[in-house]
Formats: structure tokens, C-alpha cells, sequence
């Protein structure tokens, strides 16, 4: 179970009120899903990304089946990203996050996995844009 007076205010915050929980069409040409998971536990995080005309990045969701600095680190990763090209977020390193969230070290892997999981969904979609012009 999630210890709540082991974890910084910041990760508590978001793990109960977590922001950009959800799915976005991965049929469309503009999303890119990244799905991850940990060796190490097992848990698994999905992260969305939808991008305009431009390729910034206008929009974020995320669904986690995991800890609860996993699940605050991809709620982060989502605010973390909006607004940014894909380049810019391809940028985002887990230290970020882990430094935002006050991450012990043991829960390091926890944001790695949100640093995976916005890689794996730029990847997607700039393969997505490549096959559909
Ligand atoms: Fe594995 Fe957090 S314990 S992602
Ligand atoms: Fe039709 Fe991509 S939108 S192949």
C-alpha cells in the first residue's frame, strides 16, 4: 500500500488528484502512445501525446497501473510536457521528474518509466507520420 507519510507533498498531490488521466484516440494520425513497463515490479504506464499541425504537443494523457510515484510521476509528465515540440520532450530526462516529485531513491525507476513512456509515445507517432502523409 501507498505509505503517504514516506512521499513528499508534491508526489501525495498527485496521486490523489492526478491530472490528465485518460486515453486519446490511437487511431488518430496526430496521437502517439507509448506503452511501458518495469522489469523490476511489473508495473505498467501508458502515456499519450497529441500534437498539432505544428508538432507541439497541445495535449497529454496518461493511464498507470503502478506505485504511487509511478502514478505521479506520469501526472507530471503530462503537465511536463504540454506545450513543448517533440524535441523539446524527447529532452525530458527522469531526474526532472524525480527532483520535481522529491523521489526517494529507491522510486527512481518510477519516473525512469515516465521518461520511457514519453520516448516510446514520440516514437509512435513520428512513425505514424511517417507511413500517413
Ligand atoms: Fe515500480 Fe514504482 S515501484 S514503478
Ligand atoms: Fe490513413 Fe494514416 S491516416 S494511413
Amino acid at each position: 500500500q501507498f505509505n503517504k507519510r514516506l512521499y513528499h507533498e508534491k508526489v501525495v498531490d498527485h496521486y490523489e488528484n492526478p491530472r490528465n488521466v485518460g486515453s486519446l484516440d490511437k487511431n488518430d494520425k496526430y496521437v502517439g502512445t507509448g506503452l511501458v513497463g518495469a522489469p523490476a515490479c511489473g508495473d505498467v504506464m501508458k502515456l499519450q501525446i497529441r500534437v498539432d499541425e505544428t508538432g507541439k504537443i497541445v495535449e497529454s494523457r496518461f493511464k498507470t497501473f503502478g506505485c504511487g510515484s509511478a502514478i505521479a510521476s506520469s501526472s507530471y509528465a503530462t503537465e511536463l510536457i504540454k506545450g513543448k515540440t517533440l524535441e523539446q520532450a524527447g529532452e525530458i530526462r527522469n531526474r526532472e521528474i524525480a527532483e520535481e516529485l522529491k523521489l526517494p531513491p529507491v522510486k527512481l525507476h518510477c519516473s525512469m518509466l515516465a521518461e520511457d513512456a514519453i520516448k516510446a509515445a514520440i516514437k509512435d507517432l513520428e512513425k505514424k507520420q511517417k507511413e500517413c502523409k
